[in-house]
């Protein structure tokens, strides 16, 4: 990586400012799902270990600039100082008074986290002044925050110009598999895409053609590309708008694109729906594709036994429903199974290889959603453009 780390700098004893990810679910202030707060700990203990002074920020959900009680951070102050067993401050304010007081305040080997910066609106408008008054409270600032890196806001972005600007661990990791791994990937390089919409991979796609062997689709979007074969989908979701764009990655890829080659349909969108598994192009009327086949699952099984690079971004079909889960729990089987390196990248292929209690069987599980995304269409993204260079 071409960006100073942690590794390249002095932090011994200073006062850092430690832009994480902590946009976890929180319901009726209890944390959810911990990974984003475990995966920043590495670089915590770090930073703890230098003697340095913590003080953290984050976002957590869209309150919109204004302070919103439901999408405060307080809660996470107090689960992170069970995790690292060392009291956490909190300051309900991460700019004014109550801020700078508190970091001021804050000692080596202490942990403050800031409140939401988004209860600023000039978080989101990566506004100077915010961006100047959150660098005033430290000497150095650390982003870890990957899975906020595509936005360019106040307090990961503006900040940076300001003071001495590093990649934190987490953030180093996921460059690692996301951006090397990818880039420099070991052939044979298969993603796998699935999810609901082809308009939401088209950047995805387009530039995995250019780097992978072959691309193993799967979820509703494999319906859009049928229906540009001139396959009868019936009732299954289908994007009208994106059967044109379809046609020219079919046309685009020379082979590269795999289709599913039998797929589970059901008679209703529910979880008791009658459900039997079929050729494509033998979709009766009113069922609707829900999932991958199981001749579909051998054949990419199959693909991915000799792979030697996977990266795996959305599920192959509606895995919230136990009968129409069968596809993406397989595909994550034969991603576990592999001995090459595997990437999973963003939320819903994230949940189902946890779902499958295989997270430990892959290479990199990323913590980033749109991020993770944004770096599979290989777009530079802001958070790391404004570190410093090497
Ligand atoms: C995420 O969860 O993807 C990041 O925290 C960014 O959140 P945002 O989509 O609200 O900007």
């Amino acid at each position: 990586m071409n960006k100073k780390t942690l590794n390249d700098i002095d932090l011994k004893g200073k006062k850092i400012l430690v832009r994480v990810d902590f946009n976890i679910p929180i319901k009726n202030g209890e944390v959810g799902d911990d990974t984003r707060i475990r995966a920043a700990l590495p670089t915590l203990k770090y930073l703890l270990e230098q003697d340095a002074a913590l003080i953290l920020t984050s976002h957590l959900g869209r309150p919109k600039g204004e302070t919103k009680p439901e999408f405060s951070l307080a809660p996470v102050a107090k689960y992170l100082g069970d995790l690292v067993q060392a009291p956490v401050k909190f300051a309900n304010d991460c700019l004014g008074e109550v801020a700078q007081t508190a970091a001021s305040a804050l000692k080596a080997g202490e942990i403050l986290l800031l409140e939401n910066t988004r209860f600023h609106a000039g978080e989101k408008k990566n506004d100077p002044a915010m961006a100047k008054e959150l660098a005033s409270l430290a000497d150095v600032f650390v982003n870890d925050a990957f899975g906020t890196a595509h936005r360019a806001h106040a307090s990961n972005v503006g900040v940076a110009e300001h003071l001495p600007a590093v990649a934190g661990f987490l953030l180093e990791k996921e460059l690692k598999y996301l951006g090397e791994a990818i880039a420099n990937a070991e052939k044979p390089f298969v993603a796998i895409l699935g999810g609901a919409k082809v308009s939401d991979k088209i950047g995805v796609i387009t530039n995995l053609l250019e780097k992978t062997d072959q691309i193993l689709i799967g979820g509703g979007m494999a319906n859009t590309f049928f229906k540009a074969q001139g396959f009868e989908m019936a009732d299954s979701l289908v994007e009208a708008d994106a059967i044109e764009t379809a046609k020219e990655l079919l046309t685009k890829s020379s082979g590269k694109l795999q289709l599913p080659v039998d797929v589970v349909i059901a008679d209703d969108f529910t979880e008791q729906a009658q459900s039997k598994v079929v050729p494509i192009g033998d979709v009766p009327a009113g069922w609707r594709i829900l999932d991958v086949g199981p001749a579909t699952v051998a054949a990419y099984a199959d693909i991915l036994k000799s792979a030697k690079t996977i990266v795996w971004n959305g599920p192959m079909g509606v895995f919230e429903f136990p009968e129409f889960a069968k596809g993406t729990f397989g595909v994550a089987a034969a991603v576990a199974a592999s001995d090459a390196v595997s990437i999973i990248g963003g939320g819903d292929s994230v949940a189902a290889i946890k779902e499958a209690g295989l997270g430990d069987k892959v290479s990199h599980i990323s913590t980033g959603g749109g991020a993770s995304l944004e770096m599979l269409e290989g777009k530079i993204l802001p958070g790391l453009a404004a570190l410093a260079d090497k």
